[in-house]
């Protein structure tokens, strides 16, 4: 039976990982690999999340099961962060469940388009590669559009040209901040244009909010997915805890739904469960949990965002000197200072990567992405002169 299986194609960054690790030179870089580092290059556990937890081993009384929507209170407990002021959950449109981190909830929002008749799906690309793998395992139709220019901004006339041009039973997927390859995101004035052309357009905007408030700040990073979300009578958005708290390995997602109206919130919500029931069941309770007792604190809640901000502010650091080297070799890093969140795309071929790595130890995705966070005061002098040396 199994002879049938042809070998799936290795995962590019974790074979990067282990070459990383099996390089012994004590100034190696990597670029490669999607958490935030510390300048100290450590990825530690979120001070509000560990007292958190403490707590929850504490008061916790029973590990029963908790049914497909997860925990409720965390779901609920994070609605405003996600939607804001003017929250259109207020006119109870909005309904919610927990998900197996951003990557569950992306894959359950579009389980539901296709569930509901969406046939088609358009991606800007680059995206985050799990993006089409999730659409080919449906399986549903990807149709790709160019998500950036040359010049390191967004290609806004391609996205409004996809919304405009779209039929029934489509949908597009948009990064709602901190896009994840490129760190090219929408300008306030470009998400109005977008939100505008949804509002007189047929397709299902699908937001995918995976690095909410490592960009420029909680309210700024969420501007442009409320924008939409002001304009279209239907949405479903994907949210990621694992990055803004921290919690990687623990899965914390959410998934939610605006519908024309509350009383079709039910139905769809009991497709989205069965989906849930027949992938995963349930979602993992822990991190949510501690989420929801960070939410519910005040306390931990500023905590939690202070050592966010920690975490913005550093890389906002690392972003202005990169682009205060301007024109490195035949590579312009200005762009990256206006760029947002974890990475950004260096304009490298197959063949300058592979010497930054041999020649530099310096380790970054082949597709030329890097994750800012692994620069520190101690390493980004030697990463712009290693780039010189490749790229001059
Ligand atoms: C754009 C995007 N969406 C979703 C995810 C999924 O995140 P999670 O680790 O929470 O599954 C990622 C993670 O890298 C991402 O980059």
């Amino acid at each position: 039976m199994f002879e049938r299986l042809a070998p799936a194609a290795p995962d590019a960054l974790l074979a990067l990982i282990k070459l990383h690790a099996a390089d012994e030179r004590s100034d190696k870089i990597d670029l490669g690999v999607g958490v935030y580092r510390t300048g100290q290059g450590g990825t530690p556990v979120f001070g509000a999340i560990k007292a958190a937890e403490a707590r929850l081993v504490e008061t916790q009384d029973s590990k029963s099961y908790l049914g497909p929507e997860g925990d409720m209170g965390f779901v609920e407990a994070l609605m405003p962060y996600v939607f804001g002021e003017d929250d259109p959950t207020m006119d109870g449109r909005v309904a919610g469940m927990q998900a197996p981190g951003g990557t569950g909830a992306v894959r359950l929002a579009v389980a539901l388009a296709k569930a509901a008749g969406v046939t088609r799906v358009h991606l800007g690309v680059p995206s985050w590669p799990n993006h089409a793998q999730i659409l080919a395992d449906l399986p549903l139709e990807m149709a790709p559009f160019d998500h950036d220019c040359d010049d390191g901004t967004a290609n806004v006339e391609a996205l409004l040209e996809v919304i405009r041009n779209a039929g029934d039973h489509e949908a597009v997927i948009l990064h709602g901040c901190c896009h994840n390859p490129t760190g090219i995101d929408y300008t306030p004035d470009q998400w109005r244009q977008i939100a505008e052309a949804l509002s007189m357009s047929k397709i299902l905007p699908i937001i995918d909010l995976a690095y909410h408030g490592l960009g420029r700040g909680m309210e700024e990073d969420a501007a442009g997915m409320r924008a939409v979300l002001a304009a279209v009578p239907e949405a479903l958005v994907a949210y990621s805890c694992d990055k803004n708290f921290g919690l990687y390995r623990d899965r914390v997602g959410a998934f939610y739904v605006m519908a024309r109206e509350a009383s079709a919130l039910p139905a769809i919500m009991s497709n989205a469960a069965a989906l849930a029931r027949a992938n995963w069941s349930m979602p993992p309770d822990h991190g949510a949990a501690a989420v929801r007792l960070v939410l519910e604190d005040p306390k931990l809640t500023a905590q939690w965002q202070d050592e966010l901000e920690t975490m913005r502010t550093r890389m906002r650091q690392v972003r202005e000197r990169l682009a205060a080297a301007g024109q490195v070799g035949s590579l312009d890093l200005t762009p990256l200072a206006t760029q947002n969140g974890l990475f950004s795309m260096l304009a490298l071929d197959k063949d300058q990567i592979a010497r930054l790595r041999a020649d530099h130890g310096v380790y970054m995705a082949g597709s030329g992405r890097i994750n800012v966070a692994g620069l520190t005061q101690g390493n980004i002098d030697k990463f712009i002169a290693a780039l010189a040396e490749v790229a001059g």
